[in-house]
């Protein structure tokens, strides 16, 4: 269990608390692996978490004039799916930030800590592989750029010396003739770690290929290239059968396990079959982009939150102040807590369940700072200064907030556990769009799961809660 919970409000200060402290000190983001891995007991040395997640301007994604797109190390994988420049110059990452986990990871969850994370199963870190992504890597010694493809050390090992920090992720947007694509296979739609994925992009003049790049990720210990499926591509043209030779070679190429999710044989057969439906994808029409991705962001226009104080040093004698539904809180003894145990347990708000603990269910989503996340991923310390709003704060009180009367009226509320997270899913929803598609509306609410399987009614529920 950590000891010091600092929230930073500048690269410089956690710069040098990492120079400080070195190997107990750790980087948080968006938290949502690292607050697991600890619960987990997996990191007993970490002493200091710093917490860069409120730092101003660390979120933003930008193109620079040599054409290279940038992403900010607070970046969430929402941000990019609302980044009209992923949109049109990086398609495979959209597609690969569309299927990290479910809106509320996406709101916490960012781009670099995928990369840090270094899971070959990541889903965001094939397709910067395939973009040829850079990374620079910051401390008190000054930044060094790494080159994607020598990043990554082997499972969960990276080139991050323990005194750098992400400062920067960039690669070359692409041009009018270069076209990308991501897929996934995984056990479910959402919230499903990849059994395979696999990035493509390919350059072409006419109808000859320029450039090719297939990046394959969860069929070996990192993500690697298909170098000589890539080969097979260059200079020949779009014929038929070239693609599924390079599809053959990519899977001869993968070098899988086989575990509980899927046997080596079957990911190796189906990498072969998406890398040559993602060529195809990624040349054809239909591989669009929506440019109003559901995010449950309501009205706000990002998912972070700057402080606007100095840097602030938390330990378990600190006070933490916030704000629950417009009220002000002060509470000892949460320090150490996540933020759904500080809801439930100091403030004595019971709405917001614990169905998992482990960012799965959704049970626990509440709005800090206006944006659906999980209150179990988050530690208590982060929500200091923080607004959060809670399922009893959705309307004044004593009445029903029109999505809580939908669900009454078509019969949704079927168990109460999870009814709250799906609740506030589908408020937040409505707010960014007030009549979503039935896909928008499943999409919306695929962070929250129904044990008793019973969907439609909740969807109903939320489909009246829109014609109102
Ligand atoms: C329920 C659930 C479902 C998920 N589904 C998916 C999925 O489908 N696909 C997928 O790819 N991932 C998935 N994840 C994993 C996770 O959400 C992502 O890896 C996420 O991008 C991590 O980002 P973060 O900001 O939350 O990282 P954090 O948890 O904050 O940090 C992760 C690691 O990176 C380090 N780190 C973070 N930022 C920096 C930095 N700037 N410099 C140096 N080190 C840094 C931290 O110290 C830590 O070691 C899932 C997680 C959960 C809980
Ligand atoms: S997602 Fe938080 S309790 Fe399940
Ligand atoms: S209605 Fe709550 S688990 Fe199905």
């Amino acid at each position: 269990m950590y000891e010091k919970y600092f929230i930073v409000n500048s690269l410089t200060d956690a710069i040098s608390l990492k120079e400080k402290f070195a190997e107990s000190a750790r980087i948080l983001a968006g938290g949502t692996d690292l607050v697991l891995e600890m619960e987990r007991g997996m990191h007993s040395g970490i002493k200091e978490i710093v917490d860069i997640s409120r730092v101003s301007g660390l979120d933003e994604i930008w193109m620079d004039d040599q054409l290279y797109i940038h992403i900010g190390p607070t970046a969430t994988h929402s941000a990019c799916l609302k980044s009209p420049l992923i949109q049109d110059f990086a398609q495979c990452l959209y597609q690969a930030c569309e299927q990290v986990g479910s809106p509320q990871i996406r709101n916490r969850g960012t781009v670099a800590g995928n990369i840090a994370t270094a899971s070959p199963a990541n889903d965001t870190i094939s397709a910067l592989l395939a973009l040829d992504a850079k990374i620079e890597l910051s401390s008190s010694n000054g930044k060094r750029i790494i080159e994607i493809d020598k990043f990554f050390m082997g499972v969960r090992k990276t080139a991050i010396m323990k005194n750098e920090i992400i400062t920067d992720i960039y690669f070359k947007s692409l041009k009018k003739n270069e076209y990308s694509c991501f897929i996934k296979v995984g056990l479910r739609n959402a919230q499903a770690i990849s059994i395979l994925n696999c990035a493509v992009l390919i350059g072409l003049e006419g109808n000859k290929i320029t450039k090719a790049r297939i990046a394959l990720g969860a069929v070996g210990p990192t993500v690697f290239r298909a170098i000589e499926a890539e080969a097979s591509l260059l200079d020949q043209s779009i014929s038929n059968g070239l693609f599924d030779k390079a599809g053959d070679l990519a899977g001869r190429a993968a070098n899988p396990i086989s575990d509980i999710r899927a046997s080596g044989d079957y990911r190796r057969s189906m990498i072969a079959v998406h890398v040559r439906r993602a060529l195809h994808q990624a040349i054809e029409t239909e591989n669009e982009i929506k440019s109003n991705p559901v995010v449950l962001w309501g009205k706000e226009q990002t998912s972070n939150s700057p402080l606007t104080t100095n840097s602030i040093e938390l330990d378990e004698t600190n006070i933490i102040n916030l704000s629950i539904n417009n009220k002000e809180f002060s509470f000892t003894g949460g320090f150490g807590k996540n933020l759904l145990d500080l809801i439930r347990e100091n403030a004595l708000l019971t709405g917001s369940k614990e169905g998992c603990g482990e960012g799965e269910c959704g049970a626990c989503t509440i709005y800090m700072d206006g944006v659906a996340v999980l209150a179990c991923l988050i530690p208590a310390a982060r929500a200091h200064h923080s607004n959060i709003t809670t399922i009893e704060g959705i309307s004044p009180e004593g009445d029903l907030h029109k999505v809580q009367q939908s669900f009454l009226d078509e019969g949704a509320v079927q168990c109460g556990y999870c009814t709250p997270g799906f609740v506030m899913s589908a408020v937040k929803l409505l707010e960014e769009n007030p009549h979503p598609s039935v896909d928008e509306i499943k999409t919306g609410i695929s962070g929250n799961l129904c044990r008793c399987t019973g969907y439609y009614k909740i969807i109903s529920a939320i489909e009246l809660a829109a014609n109102e």
